[in-house]
């Protein structure tokens, strides 16, 4: 377990549930409204509007992109009331993770956060990462990216001690997956297809009740780091390697200071040291409920909230009143 840092003992904890809050609910206005952009848009100006009422110094090291092609929470963005003058947090975010399952209605939406002190996260650019990850209990090492799906397959199997048809892997449905979907098949595994929500997906590895044992396959390098933050927390193994589709998407990782274009990151190549993860439910989900609105006006939410290095979970279920997002 990694020291304590008396830099994010000075950020509350719960702090950062009210911020995931704040953006989950409004998002939900925008459920099932078919319109992903103004669901997004609704979360981001809701999870800024929270965080700048924290007394940090905070800058967005994962966020809704670069400064050109976000208007609010681009990367390098400062945010907190105390710049210059409070604990030095760097935070990755994804106001909604899951654009287009708020938009239909679907499972998995969540608002996300993870924070850790001054360069504890990786600044991941906005290209795809390959992604394997394993909930906790396995010897360490039983998964390896380098090592094709089968073969993790048959290691997290002798593992778990049961035959490799009997492991079942999530994976994003996505037409660049056919190949890894058509081998897993092949040695007969079961496969949970999800439409979205990679973060969920990983972080569904953890929990026994998802019958999730592995999580395979290409999504976003933000949404890694995000997921790799929770499993610090929560336990798991994780790797995960960039991939560039053109020199354009080169060219901005090493902006972002990353030279070896090939590394196969770990856990806490992506997030190190103390770190807390924060998540609320948008659609209900296979970890946290959505936002709900009763018939007395009050609104609902779940969310969950974790630190590295006490590795204390603490679920959280709001009963909203009067709430200005109503
Ligand atoms: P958005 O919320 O930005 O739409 O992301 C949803 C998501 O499914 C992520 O969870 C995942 O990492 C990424 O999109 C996959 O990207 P793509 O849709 O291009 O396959």
């Amino acid at each position: 377990m990694p020291a304590a840092s008396h830099v994010l003992d000075r950020v509350l904890v719960l702090e950062m549930v009210r911020v995931t809050e704040n953006a989950a609910v409004a998002a939900s206005k925008l459920i099932g409204r078919g319109d992903e952009k103004a669901a997004d848009a609704a979360a981001v100006e809701a999870m800024r509007e929270a965080l700048n009422q924290l007394d940090f110094d905070g800058t967005v090291v994962i966020g809704e992109g670069e400064r050109d092609e976000a208007p609010m929470l681009f990367i390098g963005e400062k945010v907190g009331r105390a710049i210059g003058t409070g604990p030095r947090i760097d935070i990755a975010l994804d106001p909604l993770e899951g654009t287009t399952i708020t938009a239909k209605a679907g499972p998995n939406a969540l608002a996300v956060l993870a924070i850790a002190e001054q360069g504890g996260l990786l600044n991941a650019p906005d290209v795809y990462m390959d992604k394997i990850a394993v909930g906790p209990g396995y010897p360490d090492g039983v998964i390896d990216l380098s090592l094709g799906a089968t073969a993790n397959v048959a290691a997290v199997a002798a593992a778990k001690g049961v035959h490799p048809n009997e492991i079942i892997v999530c994976v994003l449905d996505r037409p660049r997956h056919e190949a890894l979907i058509a081998e897993l098949r092949s040695i007969g595994c079961g496969i949970m297809l999800i439409p979205d929500g990679d973060v969920a997906g990983v972080i569904a590895t953890t929990n026994p009740d998802t019958g999730i044992d592995l999580y395979m396959g290409s999504g976003g390098a933000p949404e890694g780091v995000l997921a790799a933050a929770a499993l610090r927390c929560v336990g798991g193994q994780m790797q995960g390697k960039l991939l560039f589709r053109n020199e354009d998407e080169r060219s901005r990782a090493r902006r972002w200071g990353i030279e070896d274009l090939d590394r196969i990151y770990g856990l806490t190549d992506m997030a190190k040291g103390d770190c807390i993860f924060a998540a609320t439910g948008v659609t209900d989900g296979s970890m946290l409920k959505g936002v709900k609105r009763r018939k007395d006006g009050v609104i609902t939410t779940q969310s969950v909230v974790m630190r590295a290095s006490s590795g204390t979970i603490r679920w959280v279920s709001g009963e909203h009143r009067g709430h200005k997002h109503r």
